[in-house]
């Protein structure tokens, strides 16, 4: 039997400060958790290893500080990534409407070479705090701007809970994936 494949997928995940990309990277590539608050600075990578039919893929997951901005890190940082996922927060409503900014600065920074094609993937996190009470941005509302900006994949998902999170970054891996 021929040797599998290996794949090395850069994934760049952005989003506003506190809407939970490290702890979205914490819980699905080392399965913890911390209510703690630390703020990320600058950007740094984990990897995830998973099979997806014949291939094995290298998921190379970068973090970045959400209170930082694009300029800091550079366009070269951007350069080469085969997915980008937006987070934000359902219970903050400006997270929700920076998404549109995260989109246009990545692309920009990026350059990928078709940009209607590159892949994106939109999490709206922390759908467990007060049980789903306080959310101010609907799944529906999050469905028709990832639907508006060329169908994007959308995941809700809580890291505190650990909903959804494998999920979502198998999806990232099958569209970082398809777009190699
Ligand atoms: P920056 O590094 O500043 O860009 O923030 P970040 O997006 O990495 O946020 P981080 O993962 O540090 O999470 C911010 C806070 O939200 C922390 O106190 C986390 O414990 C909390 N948090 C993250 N995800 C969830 C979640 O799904 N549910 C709940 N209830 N809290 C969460
Ligand atoms: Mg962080």
């Amino acid at each position: 039997m021929a040797a599998p494949r290996r794949t090395l997928l850069k994934v760049i995940v952005l989003g506003d400060s506190g809407v939970g990309k490290t702890s979205l990277m914490n819980q699905y590539v080392y399965k913890k958790f911390s209510q703690q608050y630390k703020a990320t600075i600058g950007a740094d990578f984990v990897t995830k290893e998973l099979q997806i039919d014949d291939k094995l893929v290298t998921l190379q997951l970068w973090d970045t500080a959400g209170q930082e901005r694009f300029q800091s890190l550079g366009s070269a940082f951007y350069r080469g990534a085969d997915c980008c996922v937006l987070v934000y927060d359902v219970n903050v409503l400006k997270s929700f409407e920076s998404l549109q900014s995260w989109h246009e600065e990545f692309l920009k920074q990026a350059d990928p070479a078709e940009l209607e094609a590159f892949p994106f993937v939109v999490l709206g996190n922390k759908v467990d705090v007060d049980g789903g009470n306080s959310r101010v941005v609907s799944e529906r509302r999050a469905r028709e701007w990832c639907a508006s900006r060329g169908d994007i994949p959308y995941f809700e998902t809580s890291a505190k809970e650990d909903f959804n999170v494998d999920a979502a970054f198998l999806c990232v891996a099958r569209v970082g994936l398809s777009n190699e």
